[in-house]
């Protein structure tokens, strides 16, 4: 399932973002990717760890945290801290899959990469090229979103980021561990959510019956397979 998440920052949280990371040391993004994406990975990305890193790391997490989508797609357990990524001049990343389980550098925690994210930092406007494109059985998926709006796609899938070639495009991108390890359990429970979400607000004695049940329904299966 791939899912769309508008304003997980607001404008003006995007324009002091990039005012932060313009100031930031960049480094060249292969120094993260495993042997086989080093060879197709060509842009730069902002120094792990760094203040700048951390302070707007800060801020997309809060910006997740407050937004219900996310909860109910995403079903975090862990959340990488965010890192920062720029493509110009024609820099590209080839198609490439992301490394299954990765290190927290500060902490030693490692966290299985369940949903790979990308929040966008650039509008489309200011950038040519630079869609993530997501293969899945379904085909190609391009996205190219305003700033301060997200992307979540497994991060089972083969995925790359077309060449820029007009403007610099800005983006965070981190991968989450979700309680749910499926991707198709994880759509299940996210479209029963959606069901339930949707009743919600309607007066009518049986709709209410229905939607306890189906409510009971949604925690037991996230009983069943819940890993912690
Ligand atoms: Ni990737």
């Amino acid at each position: 399932m791939l899912t769309k998440i508008e304003n997980v920052l607001t404008k003006e949280q995007v324009h002091s973002a990039r005012q932060k990371l313009a100031a930031a040391e960049w480094v060249d993004g292969r120094v993260t990717a495993g042997y086989q994406a080093q060879e197709v990975k060509r842009n730069a990305q902002v120094a792990e760890g760094s203040t700048a890193s951390k302070e707007v790391g800060e801020m997309v997490l809060l910006g997740l945290a407050r937004s219900p989508l996310f909860m109910s797609a995403a079903l975090p357990l862990r959340v990488f801290p965010p890192m920062f990524n720029s493509y110009a001049g024609g820099q590209t990343f080839g198609t490439h899959v992301d490394t299954a389980i990765r290190q927290i550098s500060t902490t030693g925690q490692r966290i299985r990469t369940d949903l790979s994210a990308t929040l966008f930092l650039t509008d489309p406007e200011d950038y040519d090229g630079g869609d993530l494109v997501v293969e899945d059985y379904y085909g190609e998926h391009r996205v190219k979103l305003p700033a301060g709006h997200m992307v979540l796609y497994p991060a089972t899938s083969l995925h790359r980021v077309e060449p820029v070639t007009r403007g610099n495009r800005v983006s965070s991108f981190f991968w989450i561990q979700s309680m749910i390890r499926h991707d198709a359990q994880r759509t299940l429970l996210f479209d029963l959510d959606t069901a339930i979400q949707r009743l919600a607000g309607i007066e009518d004695a049986k709709v209410k019956e229905s939607s306890v049940q189906m409510t009971g329904v949604y925690h037991n299966l996230l009983r069943q397979w819940a890993e912690m």
